[in-house]
């Protein structure tokens, strides 16, 4: 399996605390069956994580890849950010200040919990028309999803691509979100699984549960494309569909 969303980054948001719980969190990752994370701190959100990139994520990204090659996790972790949606997102992500997934054409972009439908396409949109290609991080988990949910197929139309939470599939976000990520998966509407982890006590990289879900109430190749092929895709810069 490959990770696209996940907050391993240590001590810069709502994730990892430390250097030691990015190494638990990697653990676990590895084994558990994931080779490689993308690392996608909360970014560009005003007087909470601004986080925008600088040299220090990039020496923390080597630090983090060497410490777990010399623990022997086997483990890639490559670089990204979770994009608050705020502001002139695409001047920032032209300057710099804001990267895509692993330098690929993929922005995961992140909405307020109460954002209307109407912007989130719209966003979605703009962020297509500069020649990026937006991901929306747990649409399951939004309330424009919750009161229409073919706001998810409008999404995609507009060339937008869909992440579902593993842990929305196996409950950990409530029952309706559970429902709302089972009818997405259901209407094959959903691109990527990932495990927007946190840390390893809750909300860990441990996919695996959410993966054996997919394959039983679904199939084993409708799992593999969301874990893998498409997640890969995206990791080199692939095209997803
Ligand atoms: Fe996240």
């Amino acid at each position: 399996m490959y990770d696209i969303h996940c907050h391993i980054f240590p001590g810069v948001d709502d994730g990892s605390g430390s250097i030691n719980d990015s190494v638990e969190m990697a653990r676990i990752a590895a084994s558990t069956g994931v080779k490689a994370i993308v690392a996608t701190p909360h970014c560009n959100i005003p007087q909470l994580f601004e986080n925008y990139w600088n040299e220090d994520f990039e020496n923390m990204l080597r630090k983090l890849n060497e410490t777990f090659a010399l623990k022997g996790i086997p483990l890639t972790v490559y670089k990204g950010q979770e994009v608050f949606n705020y502001g002139d997102v695409i001047s920032h992500l032209k300057n710099g200040r804001l990267i895509t997934l692993n330098c690929s054409r993929y922005v995961l972009v992140e909405f307020d919990f109460d954002t209307m439908e109407a912007e989130a396409l719209e966003t979605a949109e703009r962020i297509r028309a500069e020649g990026y290609v937006p991901i929306v991080a747990h649409p399951e988990r939004y309330g424009f999803a919750f009161e229409n949910p073919m706001s998810i197929m409008k999404i995609r139309s507009s060339g937008g691509l869909i992440q579902i939470n593993a842990g929305s599939i196996r409950g950990s976000f409530g029952p309706n979100c559970e429902k709302l990520s089972s009818a997405i998966l259901k209407s094959c509407a959903a691109d990527f699984i990932a495990s927007d982890a946190h840390s390893q006590y809750s909300r860990t990289p441990d996919m695996s549960e959410s993966h054996e879900i997919v394959c039983n109430n679904f199939s084993y190749d409708y799992a593999k494309l969301l874990f893998e092929t498409n997640p890969l895709r995206v990791i080199n810069n692939e095209e997803v569909r």
